[in-house]
């Protein structure tokens, strides 16, 4: 049995991208409803990972253990400037290993992008949130998976193993909802690298 249960959680306007052409995630994707629905969600987790130029900014970001992926180290430090954050780099170290070294040994991991991360946890989702902003186009925008936008997003989830479940619209007058989509063979035995 896994001793985490991995979720990942992202918000993308129509044509699948979640920042715009500035490499920003604009107003234009920033929903009251999903950012409760983000907020709720993030603090029940045990551990929250991400790039370094990702991160939810929220009022309880100071006390959450994150991990935090960059290149600026070899393997595993801690981040001088966040007690709760590890710094991670995934060609010196496994996740499991960076895991343990924050101290989390077991519960639920929330990955919040960006697309790199995303791509490199494909295969252990338990669950993927993903919100849509149907009435938001942002051309030439950063991509929210590799391999957008050559296919969709909902094509790269499905591509890997897992099953929309039901929607759950979270800003009626937006048209914004959010779809779990869940795993549906058990999750890859290898570790990310
Ligand atoms: N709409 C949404 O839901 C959503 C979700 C997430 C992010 N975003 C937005 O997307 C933008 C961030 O995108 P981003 O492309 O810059 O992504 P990012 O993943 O937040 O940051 C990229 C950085 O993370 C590190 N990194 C990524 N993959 C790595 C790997 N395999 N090994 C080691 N380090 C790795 C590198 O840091 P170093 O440079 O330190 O080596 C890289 O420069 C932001 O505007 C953010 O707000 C939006």
């Amino acid at each position: 049995m896994p001793a985490y249960r991995i979720e990942g959680y992202v918000i993308v306007s129509a044509d699948g991208m979640l920042a715009n052409a500035d490499r920003v995630m604009p107003e234009a994707l920033k929903f009251e409803g999903d950012k409760h629905f983000f907020t709720s969600a993030l603090d029940q987790a045990d551990m929250i990972v991400h790039g370094r130029h990702s991160g939810e900014d929220q009022p309880n970001s100071p006390k959450r253990k994150r991990i935090i992926l960059t290149r600026r180290v070899a393997a595993l430090a801690p981040d001088p400037s966040n007690p709760n954050a590890t710094l991670w780099n995934p060609s010196g170290a496994t996740f499991e290993a960076a895991c343990d070294f924050a101290d989390v040994r077991s519960g639920t991991v929330a990955v919040i992008g960006g697309p790199a991360v995303f791509g490199m946890f494909m295969d252990r989702y338990d669950t993927f949130w993903l919100s849509l902003a149907p009435k938001v186009r942002l051309p030439g925008g950063e991509p929210c998976f590799p391999g957008v936008p050559q296919r969709s997003p909902q094509q790269i989830l499905a591509a890997h193993g897992l099953k929309a479940g039901e929607a759950r619209m979270l800003d009626p007058n937006d048209g914004v909802g959010v779809t779990p989509w869940r795993r549906v063979v058990a999750p890859s035995a290898s570790p990310p690298r």
